[in-house]
């Protein structure tokens, strides 16, 4: 018999990833899936049974350690055992309500405690069900607010793939095939990605060259400024590759926006909840959104997200009159509150998001050390549980390596290590593990990752 997973467990690899039963379920997707969903190949995907923890079981067996907590939802790690019984208990309960017309009860509690965990003065929310669709609900109310459809956004931002929310994600891989339909209503500019920058100088030298681009395009006429009424950012660039931004970069867009009337809508899916070290990753910089956007860790891994506001900015929406005009059927789904309030009592009482940054500063402390004489590693960066390691061909000419995050990958695999690889050329490993890894599960991957890039030398 298998034993049940404890989730502080070392990675165990019997079975060469991938294995037999998972090569059988990779050929057998092959058939029935859209070919563009996953990607399979020789050495690529391992198919998951069971996860708990840090900890994921295959179907052959194995056990890895979660360095991705599956695209940042799990910080509170897999299957937390409050959060489990919290949905089986509201699933026994009440499995599904009419959340605009007779809502759940439990809706109520949800908003409330969205109300009390987020940034000052942001207090009323949409629920959603994905990233992507609380960001439709962003661009939506800010168009109610001000009155202006464009947006103004970031070169290397992801926001997600509805039509919408693609067509303010600066990533031009995603958005080629759509481009027919993805409209002019936004305007991109470049993030200050300080490793990667069109702008000379020092990180703040960047930062500030960067605000002040931007103050020309909005104020300029001619550079398509016209009907911009709001900035939406990334506080931290997520799978633009881990990119923190210079110190005064979201003071600056706040000042930017107070001074001219606009949003501003931080797309905090990625950065929420603990991730990077805070509960949302603007109060690093002690700046508050209009419009701020959650999802990933707000449930640690039931399909579920918000977009909060203030009262100001959300009542620029009218009363409904019996037809909400932006709602959806599963809409503030009870399951999802119910898991939602159990992550965030989680993280609240075990300590979580103290756990991320104290565990994040060593993480990324040696990777730093690692890295300091590794020829292929760029920069090593992040706030918190969340870390991007740079690839790079050589250290002058900072060529992106694509082929050696996907090597780290690969041979982490078989070391019994989930990796991602991240950023606009694919070239950088992007960590995001559990907020509830141990010390000792740390330390056996970051000893794995140091062997697998000594082989890199
Ligand atoms: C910053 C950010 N916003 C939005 C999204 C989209 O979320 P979803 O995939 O749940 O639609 C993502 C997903 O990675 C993200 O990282």
């Amino acid at each position: 018999m298998i034993e049940t997973l404890s989730g502080t467990a070392l990675p165990s690899v019997p079975v060469p990833p991938p294995g037999p039963r998972s090569r059988e379920l990779a050929a057998e997707l092959a058939r029935w899936e859209s070919p563009n969903v996953t990607y399979l190949a020789d050495d690529f995907p391992v198919f998951w049974d069971e996860a708990r923890g840090s900890n994921v079981r295959d179907v052959d067996g194995n056990v890895f350690l979660d360095l991705t907590s599956a695209f940042a939802v799990t910080g509170i790690g897999h299957g937390h055992p409050r959060v489990v019984s919290a949905i089986q208990t509201q699933a026994g309960r009440l499995l599904h309500g009419m959340g605009d017309v007779h809502p759940p009860a439990i809706k109520v509690d949800l908003l409330r405690a969205l109300a009390e965990v987020a940034p000052g003065g942001l207090n009323r929310s949409i629920l959603a069900n994905s990233g992507a669709e609380a960001v439709e609900a962003a661009l939506k109310t800010a168009v109610m607010a001000t009155g202006k459809p464009r947006v103004l956004a970031f070169h290397g931002s992801y926001h997600g793939l509805t039509y919408r929310a693609l067509s303010v994600s600066g990533r031009e891989d995603f958005r080629a095939p759509f481009q027919a339909q993805l409209g002019s209503g936004t305007v991109f500019v470049p993030y200050p990605y300080a490793y990667r920058s069109p702008f000379d100088g020092d990180a703040d030298a960047i930062g500030e060259q960067t605000l002040r681009y931007i103050r020309h395009v909005l104020d300029t006429p001619g550079t398509a400024h016209e009907g911009i009424g709001a900035i939406l950012v990334e506080p931290i660039q997520a799978r633009g590759g881990d990119i923190v931004p210079p110190d005064a970069f979201l003071p600056g867009l706040r000042q930017i926006c107070d001074e001219r009337g606009l949003l501003l809508i931080l797309d905090e899916v990625y950065t929420g909840f603990g991730r990077t070290g805070k509960w949302f990753a603007c109060e690093h910089w002690g700046v508050v959104p209009d419009l701020m956007l959650v999802g990933k860790g707000l449930t640690g891994g039931f399909p579920f997200a918000a977009c909060t506001g203030t009262d100001a900015v959300m009542q620029a929406w009218p009363k409904s009159g019996g037809e909400a005009i932006h709602t959806s059927t599963f809409l503030g789904h009870p399951v999802g509150c119910a898991a939602a309030l159990a992550a965030i009592s989680v993280l609240r009482d075990e300590g979580l998001v103290e756990r991320s940054a104290a565990v994040g500063e060593r993480m990324r402390a040696r990777l730093a050390e690692i890295g300091a004489d590794h020829p292929h590693i760029g920069e090593v960066r992040g706030r918190g549980m969340m870390i991007g390691v740079e690839m790079v061909r050589d250290r002058t000419s900072r060529a992106p390596a694509p082929e050696l995050s996907g090597r780290l990958m690969v041979e982490g695999l078989r070391r019994g290590l989930l990796l991602l690889g991240g950023g606009i050329h694919g070239n950088v490993l992007s960590l995001s593990p559990p907020f509830v890894m141990t010390d000792a599960q740390v330390d056996h991957a970051l000893g794995a990752i140091e062997e697998i890039l000594a082989g890199m030398r």
